[in-house]
């Protein structure tokens, strides 16, 4: 191991020691003699350069140690045969450094350490200043936007000692942050002028939760238990606690004195992550691609029922943002595709079939688009706040709020507000979302959970309508709020209505009868634990349809597919095989973000929130599931080869075989040359582009030497295909997605014709990136502090982006064959609505009148209960023209007169507002039906703060994809 002996020490302390502690995760204690060498190694070479950390050995990911360390910087760096990650706190509230390390430790760290010793004791310094200026235990507003009380200070003659003892330091620290603000301001004149345009009205009070519809039973039980609770445990139940027990990503205070045991809240939508005994289930892009409403409800159902196996209350998805706004995005595998209508009604089935069993938390809320600068960077003492999604009222309403509204309506219990500022404020303290939008408008009764340190305030957030702040605060840990309420800075009311919301919540899900928090999930599975098998043997049938039905067929030439009992097969890719080790690492997986192996630059990238520098699509194995907290814990994982060798047994074909090189040799007997590549993608960090070039090379290679090339993409989002689409030799291709644990039986069921694929495009596949335009590639700070987003594309994102530009995609958004045709005919409409007159009153939502929803009758969970009302239904009728059954999805898209000035002054625009998957027998027809809600023809009218529907001309396309849409007609409202 290459640690410098304590002999080696190359500087003095430079301040007072104060105590260095190690401990792992699962001990939380000192260093002892039993404390593996190596730790105790660490432990020494730390004292040896710093005194002034106390460090946790933990194995944890490296996404939880990034986020927590959002006060100060956070780096993963690797080097010799050993790994470091590790992150450095400024622990404000004991006055400590905190130093969490992951894995080994190398020299480099400790060069790195010295350097962040110093700059950590300058930013504690300025920090403290800074605080001194403001008032302790809470942040200055962060943006300006918002304005609330902050908290009472405690610490004040602490920190007045402290100033006297490091004057030195302080009095030009303590300058320069005098003049920070005013270098700041020109910055932000220089630099982003425009900026100043975007800010977040205020929306307060908050409205209240309140027993509305089918919530009233559990609002009376949690008014009686909150009735019964002090503040303190009131204050103790809004925020998450250290829990050393269980393998839960995130436990709440409990009451115990009334009977709470507190939540176990757990990652995330795509399955149980890090875990033994649950199953890997399709990504969220997969179920998109399905376009199959009952499978996404099957999915949660099976899903939800591993969370509570396992003991958790809250499972952390569906997620319906990002909805995919940025074609590099990283997240958006997570969701359901480029399209609030696709999500909302995916989501809202999701939201359905997991509320059986546990609580679900919808994210990210709301407009979080991107992953590059996500969280505060330090940058060495100059802040970079989080991005700023910068959008107008029409927009949000009618692209990023509208899946959310949905899965409101639905009945969602929890809301996990994001890391991103929208319009300049802090997505977990902007009154106007979740006050105004969500709360008020949305009349979303459960509770607000924030992302995983996104909390930036204390009493502003509370006041902004945060319920519950996870993993732990630094804000309401000290019984702020409690003190606030005696102290009046904050309204009584509030507190109560944070601890009834999540009250009220833990009964109407039947929370008060789950297992005990986290039971069936250890902190770390290596070491001994009573193993809970969480997987119901009924899963496997949906688990394998799932798997199947994301599948996108999209060029299959000369009958290439399916496979006719082959004599001579070749298969080459890395993504053909199961990967080399499939263990875990304490809590963490492969097939994770933080173990597929980045080299160093990446890591370095990650650590920042900005794109990783070099593309990491390529890894060894099949990808079945991205990575972060979207990621997954497979039972197995079936791969490409194996499900072919076993068809090959059954046929009598001969396999060769090369997974590794990009140039391999071609057996010229080879009737078909299969290659499998992936596109790899994570939370955390964006892609670095839309496809990479060694997997390019290796399909172009292989179709040089094979003239029935058939390429499946395992893809956790866009991938690119121009490199090589129009080589003739390249006779089909399959978008596979991220299919689970039965991707290789899927994939070979697909390739062999045993099922038609039924897979449709949930996103525009471009000819080249840069026809992505602005919305290529993430937004960057571009030196800025305070970096901002312009979404100035208004709605037109992905297919709308496209039709406003009047440019002609790869693959158009729900474009995808079968191994059938089809046609199409009897187009009908029957609506029954009217426009909403000028002069209608329709509601508004502006601060005083969120709370008067309880005394109107029209509004229900959801909002405005009419606009979920049908105003008729458009048929269809499809035949199978082909002898082979197949499954079609019919869609139906709108154009919408009027509406927005970016639709309406893009005549070739359409809206998706109604899909249906139907599989037809040979020669047989199938009638499809739309329902059409009042939500689907309305438009929001920001003058009158309020969905409107409009009158005119309403274009009506029935069809395969939003650009083959045989069935044309209108209707007139
Ligand atoms: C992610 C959330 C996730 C949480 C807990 C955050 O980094 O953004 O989606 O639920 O971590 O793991």
């Amino acid at each position: 191991m290459l640690l410098p002996s304590v002999a080696q020490r190359t500087q003095p302390c430079s301040y007072n020691p104060v105590h260095v502690l190690l401990v792992t995760r699962s001990e939380r204690a000192p260093v002892s003699s039993s404390t593996p060498q190596h730790i105790r190694d660490l432990h020494s070479s730390l004292v040896s350069v710093c005194c002034h950390f106390i460090v946790y050995f933990r194995s944890d990911s490296v996404s939880s140690v990034v986020q927590r360390s959002r006060s100060s910087s956070s780096r993963y760096v690797q080097g010799g045969q050993y790994e470091i990650q590790y992150a450095v706190h400024d622990d404000r509230r004991k006055g400590e450094v905190v130093l969490e390390v992951v894995a080994e430790v190398t020299r480099l760290l400790i060069n790195d350490l010295k350097v962040a010793t110093t700059k950590h004791q300058q930013q504690r310094t300025s920090d403290t200043q800074r605080k001194g200026l403001y008032m302790d235990g809470d942040e200055p507003a962060s943006t300006g936007n918002e304005k609330a009380p902050l908290l009472e200070g405690s610490k004040g003659s602490k920190l007045i000692a402290f100033c006297r003892r490091h004057k030195r330091i302080v009095i030009p620290v303590g300058i320069m942050i005098l003049l920070l603000p005013l270098l700041g301001l020109l910055a932000l004149r220089n630099h982003h002028a425009h900026a100043m345009n975007w800010t977040s009205p205020l929306v307060y009070p908050s409205p209240q939760g309140y027993g509305i519809g089918d919530w009233s039973a559990a609002y009376d039980k949690a008014h009686a238990m909150v009735g019964n609770m002090s503040l303190e445990e009131m204050n103790n139940i809004t925020l998450g606690v250290v829990d050393t027990t269980s393998g839960c990503v995130g436990v709440s205070g409990s009451a115990p004195r009334v009977g709470f045991p507190g939540l176990c809240l757990h990652d995330a939508g795509n399955g149980v992550r890090n875990t033994d005994g649950v199953n890997a289930y399709a990504s969220g892009i997969h179920i998109g691609a399905s376009w199959n409403a009952t499978l996404a409800y099957e999915r949660a159902q099976f899903m939800g029922a591993e969370f509570k196996r396992k003991g958790v209350n809250v499972a952390l998805g569906p997620v319906v943002g990002p909805i995919g706004r940025v074609a590099e995005g990283g997240r958006a595998f997570e969701g359901f595709g480029a399209d609030p209508f696709l999500n909302g009604v995916l989501g809202a089935r999701s939201v359905i079939g997991l509320q059986e069993s546990v609580i679900a938390s919808i994210k990210h809320f709301v407009a979080n688009e991107q992953e590059t600068n996500r969280n505060p960077i330090a940058n060495d003492g100059n802040p970079i706040l989080s991005s700023s999604s910068n959008l107008d009222d029409q927009t949000m309403h009618e692209l990023y709020l509208a899946p959310f509204h949905d899965l409101v309506f639905a009945g969602a219990g929890c809301v996990m507000c994001s890391y991103n500022r929208i319009n300049n404020t802090y997505g977990c303290e902007n009154s106007k979302a979740i006050n105004g939008l969500l709360k008020g408008e949305l009349n979303f009764p459960g509770f607000v959970v924030s992302d995983w340190v996104a909390q930036h305030s204390g009493i502003e957030s509370a006041n902004a309508g945060l319920d519950m702040a996870m993993p732990t605060t630094g804000f309401w840990n000290e019984l702020q709020l409690q003190k606030a309420v005696n102290s009046g800075a904050l309204n009584r009311t509030r507190l109560v209505d944070m601890a009834t919301r999540i009250i009220a919540t833990f009964y109407q899900f039947g929370q008060d009868k789950a297992l005990p928090l986290g039971v069936g999930m250890p902190a770390n599975i290596l070491l001994p634990h009573n193993y809970t098998d969480a997987k119901d043997p009924a899963a496997k049938s949906t688990l394998l349809q799932q798997a199947l039905e994301g599948h996108v067929l999209v060029k299959n030439v000369n009958n290439a597919l399916p496979l006719r009992k082959p004599k001579v097969l070749s298969i080459f890719g890395y993504d053909a095989i199961q990967q080399t080790s499939f263990v875990p690492n304490g809590n963490t997986f492969p097939q994770s973000w933080e173990a597929i192996g980045l080299g160093i630059q990446q890591s370095m990238g990650i650590a920042s929130n900005a794109p990783v520098p070099d593309p990491p699509q390529t890894q060894n194995g099949t990808l079945v599931v991205g990575g972060g907290s979207g990621s997954n814990t497979p039972a197995y994982i079936s791969t490409p080869y194996d499900a072919i060798a076993a068809r090959a047994y059954d046929d009598g074909t001969g396999i060769f075989f090369d997974f590794v090189s990009t140039e391999p040799a071609v057996v010229s007997s080879s009737e078909a040359c299969l290659v499998f590549i992936n596109e790899y993608s994570s939370e955390v960090w964006d892609r670095p582009g839309l496809a990479d070039a060694d997997s390019d090379t290796l399909v172009n290679n292989v179709a040089s030497a094979c003239n029935n090339t058939i390429v499946v993409i395992h893809n956790a989002g866009i991938r690119l295909v121009d490199a090589w689409i129009d080589n003739p030799n390249i006779t089909a291709v399959i978008f596979a997605h991220l299919p689970g644990q039965d991707a290789g039986r899927a994939v070979a069921q697909i390739l062999y014709g045993d099922v038609s694929p039924s897979g449709r495009l949930p996103y525009t596949v471009a000819r080249q990136a840069s026809d992505y335009g602005n919305l290529l590639s993430p937004c960057q700070a571009d030196g800025s502090s305070s970096p901002q987003c312009d979404f100035t594309e208004g709605v037109n994102i992905d297919y709308r982006g496209f039709l406003a530009s009047n440019t002609t995609p790869r693959y158009e958004f729900g474009y995808g064959l079968t191994y059938s045709t089809f046609s199409y005919s009897g187009l009908q409409t029957s609506i029954n609505a009217t426009a909403t007159p000028d002069d209608e009153v329709v509601p508004v939502y502006t601060n005083d009148t969120t709370n008067s929803n309880p005394d109107n009758p029209a509004i229900g969970v959801g909002g405005l209960l009419s606009l979920f009302e049908s105003i008729g239904t458009i048929t269809a009728t499809i035949a199978n023209t082909s002898p082979v059954a197949a499954a079609e999805v019919a869609q139906l898209y709108l154009q919408i007169p009027g509406g927005t000035p970016s639709n309406s002054s893009n005549p070739r625009t359409r809206v998706l507002r109604g899909f249906e998957k139907v599989l037809i027998q040979p020669n047989e027809t199938a009638e499809v039906s739309f329902n059409l809600r009042r939500k689907d023809v309305s438009t929001w009218n920001v003058t009158r703060q309020a969905w409107v529907v409009p009158s005119g001309e309403f274009g009506v396309m029935v069809g395969k994809s939003v650009l083959d849409t045989p069935l044309t007609t209108s209707f007139t409202i």
